[in-house]
């Protein structure tokens, strides 16, 4: 009885209107891990991840704007099979979708990026690692079987740029993610009132470690069996840095503000493999990116974490893929929280879907095991949603 209890608590509804009892005994939706993970982790981890910027209007906009869309019932065609495959980049994928580039991951789950890479080879789908991860890319390399995408920061140092890409590439990576939205970094009031801003009172800094205690399995085996916590990345470079605020601090200093299209053609001078531009929203941002040289294009908003009062991606998604056409391909994110949202976010015009918070709320929660569940709890969704609408492939499915 006790044990139901506790599960009831974390599958809270998050609206009362939206209600639901039932005995959670395994967990089944995003939210399901996401309240999973808010169990398991320390108040300032799990805002990290669970926030956005501001009063997180584009946040929540992301995930409801998925929620209206409607989806067409359709009846008595074959739907016997159903094929979600999907072809980007040279690769043949099992679904339209990327477990999406997400910093400190291995603060959230003991060597998450490892995990994360081994589950999404196992569901068939592209890995896509931060230049700010816990784990190194040689790391991730000797766990991965297949070659998984890479996520570039503009650094000031274009040498350390030069360098992180030669470090990709030894490490098998075809495919660049050059992430734009980050220009300078938004500010987050929940990260401020957690005190991973900084800034802390000596009090603060006291009631800031009281609340490690009170999550013994994280502390276990996040804290003590997943060390080292440094940007994996950036410990060759930065050998002067001892600890995360201050690699946190070289890294602030590190971005480049004055990044502009210009220097996409100095990237292409040193990589020559697929690039894709993440951060577009906005049909002239996705026609600069194309006429910059981009193979894909990623319609984000960083998950609401930079510029809070902008537009779903969900919403832009439409409108960039009219004014870009069929030869880029787009990807978008942002409030992807199911196999239907993708099959909606392929109705409204990509290609293909990243999720961030979804795949790091899964590992926190339950491990691989729980970001295999979540992964194959997407593909299901997807399966049914596609029959249920008529659409045995991914190019029946259409704005209809
Ligand atoms: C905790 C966190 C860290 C992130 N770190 C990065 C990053 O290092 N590089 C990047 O390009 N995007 C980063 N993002 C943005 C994600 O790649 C992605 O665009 C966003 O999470 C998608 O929205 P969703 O979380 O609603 O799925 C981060 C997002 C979150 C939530």
């Amino acid at each position: 009885m006790r044990s139901l209890i506790k599960a009831r608590a974390w599958s809270k509804p998050l609206s009362p209107a939206r209600a639901v009892k039932s005995m959670n005994l395994a967990p089944a939706s995003t939210s399901d891990y996401r309240r999973l993970a808010e169990k398991r982790l320390p108040r300032n981890l799990f805002d990290y991840i669970d926030g956005g910027a501001y009063s997180e209007t584009t946040l929540k906009a992301n995930v409801d704007d998925f929620e209206k869309i409607v989806m067409k019932q359709r009846v008595m065609r074959d739907v016997s099979s159903i094929n979600t495959k999907v072809e980007q980049f040279g690769d043949t994928f099992a679904l339209p979708l990327a477990l999406a580039p997400i910093g400190l991951a291995g603060m959230m789950a003991r060597r998450a990026e490892v995990q994360a890479v081994r589950a999404a080879e196992k569901a068939g789908i592209p890995f896509c690692l931060s230049t700010v991860s816990i784990c190194s890319l040689e790391e991730v390399a000797a766990a991965a079987t297949k070659p998984f995408w890479f996520q570039l920061y503009m650094m000031r140092d274009r040498g350390y740029v030069k360098d992180l890409l030669g470090r990709a590439k030894a490490a098998g990576c075809k495919t660049l993610v050059f992430t734009v939205d980050l220009a300078v970094v938004g500010a987050r009031y929940r990260d401020v009132r957690n005190g991973m801003a900084g800034g802390l009172s000596r009090v603060g800094k006291f009631r800031a470690a009281l609340e490690y205690p009170k999550h013994p399995g994280w502390l276990l085996d996040v804290a003590v069996k997943g060390k080292p916590h440094t940007f994996g990345n950036l410990s060759a470079l930065v050998p002067s840095a001892k600890s995360l605020s201050d690699f946190k601090a070289w890294i602030d200093a590190q971005f480049d503000p004055s990044c502009t299209w210009k220097d996409i053609e100095w990237l292409r001078s040193i990589w020559d493999g697929n690039l894709i531009i993440k951060g577009i929203l906005n049909t002239e941002d996705a026609k600069a990116a194309v006429a910059a040289g981009a193979d894909g294009i990623v319609v984000s908003n960083h998950g609401g974490r930079q510029l809070d009062g902008v537009s779903s991606t969900i919403k832009m998604t439409p409108r960039i893929r009219d004014a870009v056409g069929d030869k880029t391909t787009i990807i978008m994110d942002g409030g992807v929280r199911s196999g239907q949202d993708i099959v909606k976010a392929l109705a409204n015009g990509a290609h293909s879907v990243m999720i961030g918070r979804p795949w790091v709320w899964a590992l926190a929660a339950r491990g691989e095991a729980g970001l295999d569940a979540l992964l194959r709890t997407f593909k299901a969704e997807m399966d049914v949603s596609m029959a249920l609408t008529g659409a045995p492939t991914l190019a029946d499915i259409s704005d209809d």
